[in-house]
């Protein structure tokens, strides 16, 4: 089976699903905008073929490279789990008579607009919200939702452009940060505790699920450089307490009829125990969470994943074992890092508790906290035990220090 898989080399994961795909027998073609020579070794190594087509990552871009590029290669199958690649790969199925998720299936999943107002009109819990595209429009908006409010671009990531505002004066600011979004989509505010509902799917059928918890919500660790954030893969995605959040994501999933591939949709749970919908993506959840949900469970989700693509079986001997976390490390002071403090003491309290641990060395330069979740560095922590894996993610937040200057 041939597959052109959109962004081969970035990010972190993407080799590995190459390799995945590779190990299910397919042939794999990447499609990215650099070189060949600079992709990582693993995609490398495991692609058949590779087309260079700068832009092609632009909305609207021109498809002919690809196309022409392809010449007589028939594609089966076309695969992107990158999200700014995804309406592409929908486009390049229609372009190429591909079976899958075309470009007007996949648009619920790039415009939070139409997301919202598929998920409500499947009788599904939604933010109440309104689409504004003058500054005019914006401000009635929050004054008949009242405060707090969040304002957010109809197709954001990673929190980017995200505010949370408690007065009109608030308003006036966010407004004026975001003078480059040209819609905005003003929301009731959710106050609750924030989880993930992440899946693999075959043609509309769910082969694996998984919830992770953020602590905190990624708004506030977006926003307090000191925090270390944490996302936990729970043990148990089928506990009693998390039920109204997986039904609300399977229902997600049939009121947007997704087919096949990764999901990563977030959901809030009000104090109340209310559940609301918050987004959803047609791609895995991504600053290593695919590793993470792995290192729960110690499964390969890399072949799960190429399974599910290529033969639409999920054969993986499925025991959920650990609670896992990946706490996101940020350096106090800014420019070089110069000193890490605590790795032996980490060693020495969490043994065989600590997964894996990936932290910039001391003479790099600090990446922006701000542009990505991974920050300076990350560190994986797994117990089967809840209450034990908050303590060993906590430690991780607290007795781990990068220090940069
Ligand atoms: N209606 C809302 N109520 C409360 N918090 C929200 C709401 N919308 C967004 N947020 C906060 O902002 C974060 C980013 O918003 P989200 O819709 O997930 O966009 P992104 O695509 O940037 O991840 C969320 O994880 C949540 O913490
Ligand atoms: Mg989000």
């Amino acid at each position: 089976m041939n597959v052109l898989f959109l962004a081969p080399g970035y990010p972190a994961e993407m080799p590995w699903f190459v390799r995945g795909l590779r190990t299910r027998g397919a042939r794999v073609i990447g499609v990215g905008d650099g070189p060949e020579n600079e992709l990582p070794a693993i995609a490398r190594e495991n692609l058949a073929g590779y087309l260079r087509a700068p832009g092609i990552f632009a909305d609207g871009s021109d498809l002919g490279p690809v196309v022409r590029g392809l010449g007589e290669t028939t594609i089966d199958r076309v695969v992107c789990n990158w999200e700014p690649g995804v309406l592409l790969a929908g486009r390049l199925r229609d372009a190429l008579k591909v079976h899958g998720m075309g470009y007007q299936a996949l648009l619920p999943y790039r415009d939070k607009d139409i997301m919202k107002q598929k998920v409500a009109a499947a009788g599904l819990r939604c933010p109440k919200h309104v689409m504004a595209t003058t500054v005019a429009q914006a401000r009635e908006a929050t004054r008949d939702l009242g405060y707090p409010v969040i304002l957010k671009p109809l197709a954001g990531a990673g929190s980017m452009d995200t505010f949370r505002c408690d007065s009109a004066a608030e308003v006036e600011v966010a407004l004026k940060r975001m003078g480059h979004v040209d819609a905005v989509n003003v929301e009731e505010f959710i106050d609750g505790e924030e989880f993930t509902f992440d899946t693999i799917c075959h043609e509309g059928r769910p082969l694996f699920h998984n919830i992770c918890w953020y602590r905190p919500r990624p708004l506030i660790a977006r926003s307090v450089e000191w925090i270390s954030p944490q996302t936990v893969a729970l043990r148990d995605p089928d506990a009693p307490h998390l039920r109204g959040g997986r039904d609300l994501g399977f229902a997600v999933l049939k009121a947007l009829d997704f087919r096949t591939g990764f999901t990563h949709m977030e959901w809030y749970m009000k104090s109340d125990g209310e559940v609301v919908f918050g987004e959803i993506a047609a791609r895995p959840p991504g600053a290593h969470t695919v590793d993470l949900m792995n290192w729960a469970s110690d499964i390969d989700l890399y072949m799960g994943f190429a399974e599910a693509e290529l033969t639409g079986t999920f054969s993986i001997d499925l025991v959920r074992k650990y609670n896992a976390a990946i706490v996101f490390k940020r350096a106090q002071g800014k420019g070089i890092i110069r000193r890490v403090e605590g790795v032996e003491r980490l060693r020495e309290r969490l043994g065989d508790r600590l997964v894996a641990m990936e932290l910039l060395p001391v003479g790099a330069h600090r990446r922006d906290w701000v542009q990505t979740l991974v920050s300076d560095g990350w560190v994986c922590v797994r117990d089967p035990d809840l209450q034990g894996l908050m303590d060993a993610a906590d430690f991780v937040g607290t007795d781990l220090q990068m220090y940069a200057s």
